[in-house]
């Protein structure tokens, strides 16, 4: 299967999905993973390189995802995708064939306009409703919300939880608090994911029938 990580602009992917890549490693059902950068930074895959992940992170930023990227029988492929206000070629394709989409965001005011009301670019929402004329099932993927960079007791994750689930967004259960040992994680290796709270987002996942 394949999960898409996207955003419109900066949103926390790249740092989500080397953990999510490393809970689902560790966790009880081991997953078998297989990252995809498809951001022209290539940060996912450099970060592969120098923190020395388990599995290997492929080049992958091409609108021509969907024809060239296979993910192996019986893997779990992690896609980090670039902003879909500058590339938003490659995520379409990317969704063509993505199985979950995990939409990455702050809650904050600044993420949330980017998010429903951006000012000339298209909707995310609407790209990933589009999507479904080019997939196979001729339905959008699942698409779930990841708030992250949640700061412990404030009122702004239950805010925007709220305001995002008003505008038709599902939005996870578990989020990924702000912390220095997050934010500071890109490029080094990764250990005991599962046991913080991306082992609980692969819980969540499991539990909603969101991996296969
Ligand atoms: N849980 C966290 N706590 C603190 N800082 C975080 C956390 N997650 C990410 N960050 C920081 O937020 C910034 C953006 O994260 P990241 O690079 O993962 O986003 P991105 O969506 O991949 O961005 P881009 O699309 O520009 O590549 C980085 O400085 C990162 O270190
Ligand atoms: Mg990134």
């Amino acid at each position: 299967m394949l999960i898409a990580n996207v955003s419109p602009r900066t949103g926390g992917k790249t740092t989500n999905s080397g953990w999510l890549a490393h809970a689902l490693l560790e966790a009880e059902a081991e997953y078998d993973v297989i990252g995809f950068d498809a951001d022209h930074s290539q940060q996912f895959r450099s970060w592969s390189i120098t923190g020395e992940f388990a599995f290997p992170v492929k080049p992958a930023a091409t609108a021509k995802f969907h024809d060239e990227i296979t993910v192996p029988d019986g893997k779990t492929g992690i896609v980090d995708c670039g902003h879909t206000e500058n590339h938003p070629d490659i995520t379409n394709s990317v969704l063509r064939v993505a199985d979950l989409v995990i939409l990455h965001m702050s809650p904050t005011k600044a993420d949330f306009d980017r998010i429903i009301d951006p000012p000339d670019k298209t909707k995310i929402g609407d790209i990933i409703a589009m999507s479904a004329a080019l997939r196979g099932d001729r339905k959008p993927p699942p698409t779930w919300v990841l708030l992250n960079r949640t700061i412990a007791g404030a009122s702004s994750t239950g805010l925007y939880r709220e305001m995002m689930e008003d505008e038709g967004w599902n939005v996870l259960t578990t989020v990924i608090p702000r912390s220095e040992a997050f934010g500071q994680s890109v490029s080094f290796p990764v250990s005991g994911a599962a046991k913080g709270p991306f082992g609980t987002l692969v819980t969540e996942l499991e539990k909603k029938g969101l991996l296969k």
